[in-house]
């Protein structure tokens, strides 16, 4: 399939941030969306078109049974270099995705191609200033109109681009994380391991009380015996011990993040024996009570590493590593950042730059 690109007239643009470091996550978009329908059983009219506004029916299925699904995933400039980190991961994940929610998988290599190109075209939009990159949001929903409980028969899929300032605006300091006992995000069996939306509504009224008492985070516990820790916020997260650095397993009830994986990676590369087991909030507890939990990090495509500082659970704060960054945290972050950035040599194969 061709792309048809149609371009704002460049006086008709959008003026760049100014102050990219101090952007708001998610609040600034580019001059261009690629777009592309699902109909009749096949993808078609991919289009580069001026960001707009999206015509949907209000009976669109999205809009009442959840039948959407996206991804997140970053583009880093430094001088005229414009790079992606594993972008096949993403896309393999959308269809992933796709197919927990009977939506139509995408063909991998053009929509590889379609990020590239929609990305090529936003270049000057991409920050450069450190930790700053463009979000890349490809996103798939249900649009046909219909109100019987069905998997659609039409489809949209889009990309959008918005370029974002660091995670880590006041420096790479840890945050502080609450385990929450009372709210799950996800059960082993549902959707967990889909990047569908009703994950994220499911997190909302737990992080927001999590909010209300100082914490950033929260940290979600199993579904089914509320013993095991499974994932904080937005991230997978690990826990390192005196001889091992654990991180919770591949079980269906968690997403399987692609920085999770590249942790795993580095780590194994640097020699620290990585273990893929559940962890029981209690093995946690106890570990920084006597000392033999050394760290706690989470990972992902926005913060690429965080430190965790202090856990709240059951009424009672615990200071993780003294409430300092730790220094395996330090080194995955800085390797995965240099990396990204191209500054790192890539020995991985992971940095693909855009043409
Ligand atoms: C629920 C959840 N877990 C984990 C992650 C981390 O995944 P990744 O490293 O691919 O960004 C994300 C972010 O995408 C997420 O939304």
């Amino acid at each position: 399939m061709e792309i048809d690109v149609a371009l704002v007239p460049s006086e008709k643009r959008e003026s760049h941030p100014e102050d990219p470091v101090n952007i708001p996550f998610g609040t600034i978009f580019t001059d261009h969306m690629f777009t592309m329908e699902y109909s009749k059983g096949s993808w078609h009219d991919p289009k580069i078109r001026p960001y707009h506004p999206l015509a949907l029916d209000p009976a669109a299925l999205v809009l009442h049974y959840g039948q959407g699904i996206f991804e997140g995933m970053k583009a880093y400039r430094r001088g005229d270099h414009v790079y992606l980190f594993r972008p096949e991961k993403n896309v393999e994940r959308l269809n992933a995705s796709a197919r927990r929610l009977v939506m139509p998988e995408v063909d991998e290599q053009f929509v590889l191609h379609a990020i590239k190109k929609l990305v090529s075209i936003e270049r000057d939009w991409i920050p450069q200033e450190r930790g700053t990159s463009l979000y890349i949001r490809p996103t798939m929903i249900a649009t046909e109109a219909r109100l019987g409980v069905k998997p659609a028969s039409q489809f949209l899929f889009y990309i959008i681009l918005s370029p974002v300032g660091p995670y880590f605006k006041n420096g790479f300091k840890p945050v502080k994380v609450y385990v929450s006992d009372k709210y799950i995000r996800a059960v082993r069996g549902g959707v967990g391991s889909a990047k569908t939306i009703g994950n994220y509504a499911a997190s909302l009224l737990g992080t927001q009380e999590a909010n209300e008492l100082g914490y950033s985070q929260v940290l979600w516990l199993d579904a089914i015996e509320y013993k095991y820790i499974e994932e904080c916020g937005t991230m997978n997260v690990f826990v390192k011990f005196k001889d091992e650095l654990a991180t919770t397993p591949l079980d269906g009830a968690i997403l399987p993040g692609i920085t999770r994986d590249s942790v795993i990676h580095l780590a194994r590369d640097l020699g620290i024996p990585v273990t893929e087991r559940k962890i029981s909030i209690d093995e946690v507890i106890e570990g920084i009570q006597d000392g033999s939990v050394e760290e706690i990090f989470g990972t992902g495509t926005a913060a690429i590493v965080a430190p965790i500082g202090e856990l709240y659970y059951k009424g009672k704060a615990y200071t993780v590593a003294n409430g300092t960054v730790g220094d395996l945290a330090a080194r995955l972050y800085d390797t995965l950042t240099g990396l990204q950035a191209g500054e790192v040599p890539d020995k991985y194969g992971w940095v693909v730059e855009v043409e």
